[in-house]
């Protein structure tokens, strides 16, 4: 009888171990999904660890972000950004840049997961136990010459040493600025479309950027100007800019035209016209909208190409067809870069392909390591109840 008190007793422990477990290795979860997702979408940029080294990186400029520093360049406070801000530049990229937007490619929570593995990459350990606020700022007044004439009295006694004196980005001190990683920036040319800036282009977030600054090459004016001001440079930075709209989501490309002719794009994407250079036609590795080449058989290599516009941006294409920066591309097209004209057609291509509304993005969902470890736990919860139950039983009978 003793032997069998015990043996349940037993049980009973084994039990809540695995109970215990389970329940404990349910926030490791969000993490181990972040790093997966991580190393499948953002290690060729920015590394593994981190650092900004990943094997594109050094085709880039500016160069991807070290994570490990804890230092931001899009926040919504003066030090730190807050998870949104995080949030926001993985879902819709930087304008400008390579950094591509993934609100396609990625649901809310594996954008959340990658928000904190982002933060958990910084080994200076800048994040722990704070919790960054967005700064506050009025309502915006309307738009009026007297505020417009303020702002430009502002912009000369402030900016023109970095932004010049018509905003094109080349002032005195243009040419000597370093960024927090020591290297080299120019200022942001402020007379080119209104949405490409990297903090967002509406009169808010302009504010918000002038308020916070962007880094060790952009100051952050906080508290030296006063709400008014603030609102007088907004509006008239917008002013200089080339598209009058103000833009509230900085994705939406401007309707500018490419040179380029999609149909000869296409011919060259598919290998029916051999690119002049000798590189290896796209669909060689390649799918559009499903379909792999109807020569090469093709496909499996490379994500499809249908969505490459939205992930990237016109201007993202580009200099990704410039510059080529992804490993297994580089060394085919390095050596055989495409002309201006061919870069031209295959932009005007994949611009073609831009159908948001029908592409339905597959993702490859992983079953993390911890699901299972959950998965088995409760199985063996279940398990252990029913050997009990049955030993229970037995122990009856034997009665
Ligand atoms: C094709 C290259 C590329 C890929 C892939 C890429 N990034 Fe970036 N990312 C960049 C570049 C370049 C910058 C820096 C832009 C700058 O400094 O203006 C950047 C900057 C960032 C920033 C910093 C924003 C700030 O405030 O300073 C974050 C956060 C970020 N990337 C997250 C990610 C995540 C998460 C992924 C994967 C889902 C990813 N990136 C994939 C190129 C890339
Ligand atoms: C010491 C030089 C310097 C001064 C002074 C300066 N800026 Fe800048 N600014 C920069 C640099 C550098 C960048 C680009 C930062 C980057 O891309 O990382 C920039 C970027 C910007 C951007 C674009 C940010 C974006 O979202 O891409 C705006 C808007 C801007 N500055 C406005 C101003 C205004 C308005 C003033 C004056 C009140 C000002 N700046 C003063 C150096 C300066
Ligand atoms: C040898 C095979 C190969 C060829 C040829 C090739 N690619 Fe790629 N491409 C890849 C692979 C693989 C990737 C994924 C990144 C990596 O691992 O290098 C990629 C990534 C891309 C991406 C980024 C897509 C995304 O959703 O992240 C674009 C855009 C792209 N390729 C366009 C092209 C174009 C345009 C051509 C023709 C000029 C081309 N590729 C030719 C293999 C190839």
């Amino acid at each position: 009888m003793n032997k069998k008190l015990y043996n349940s007793k037993r049980i009973i422990i084994l039990k809540w171990i695995l109970v215990t477990i389970t329940i404990w290795s349910l926030p490791a979860q969000k993490q181990v999904k972040g790093y997966k997702i991580y190393k499948e979408y953002c290690s060729v940029c920015h590394g593994d660890e981190g650092r900004g080294d990943g094997f594109a990186a050094k085709f880039l400029d500016p160069k991807p972000r070290d994570f490990t520093s804890g230092k931001y360049k899009i926040r919504s406070t003066i030090s730190l950004p807050t998870d949104d801000d995080i949030n926001r530049v993985i879902t819709r990229g930087i304008p400008g840049t390579l950094m591509p937007a993934f609100k396609q490619d990625l649901d809310e929570q594996e954008i959340n997961s990658l928000v904190a593995h982002v933060k958990e990459l910084d080994i200076t350990n800048t994040f722990k136990g704070k919790t960054p606020t967005a700064i506050s700022f009025p309502e915006p007044p309307p738009e009026t010459d007297e505020l417009l004439t303020m702002g430009e009295t502002l912009y000369v006694d402030n900016c023109v040493a970095c932004h010049g004196s018509y905003g094109q980005g080349d002032g005195l001190r243009s040419n000597s600025l370093i960024d927090d990683w020591k290297d080299p920036i120019r200022p942001y040319d402020l007379t080119g479309p209104a949405d490409r800036m990297k903090g967002g282009s509406n009169v808010e977030e302009i504010y918000q950027t002038i308020y916070v600054g962007m880094g060790a090459a952009m100051p952050a004016f906080e508290k030296g100007l006063s709400p008014d001001q603030y609102w007088a440079l907004a509006y008239y930075v917008l002013s200089l800019a080339e598209s009058d709209e103000d833009s509230d989501d900085w994705g939406e490309e401007s309707s500018e035209t490419v040179e380029g002719d999609s149909d000869i794009g296409k011919d060259l994407v598919m290998g029916v016209k051999p690119f002049e250079n000798g590189g290896p036609p796209c669909m060689g590795c390649h799918s559009v909208m499903g379909e792999k080449a109807i020569t090469s058989g093709g496909g499996p290599w490379g994500p499809d190409l249908t969505i490459a516009h939205q992930k990237f941006k016109e201007y993202g294409l580009s200099i990704f067809l410039e510059t080529i920066p992804f490993p297994t591309m580089g060394p085919l097209y390095h050596p055989r870069p495409l002309t201006e004209e061919e870069r031209g057609h295959v932009l005007a291509f994949l611009i073609s392909m831009q159908q948001p509304d029908e592409v339905q993005v597959v993702t490859a969902k992983v079953l993390s390591h911890y699901t299972l470890t959950i998965l088995i736990g409760l199985l063996g919860v279940v398990l252990l109840t029913l050997t009990g139950l049955i030993a229970g039983k037995k122990n009856m009978e034997f009665k």
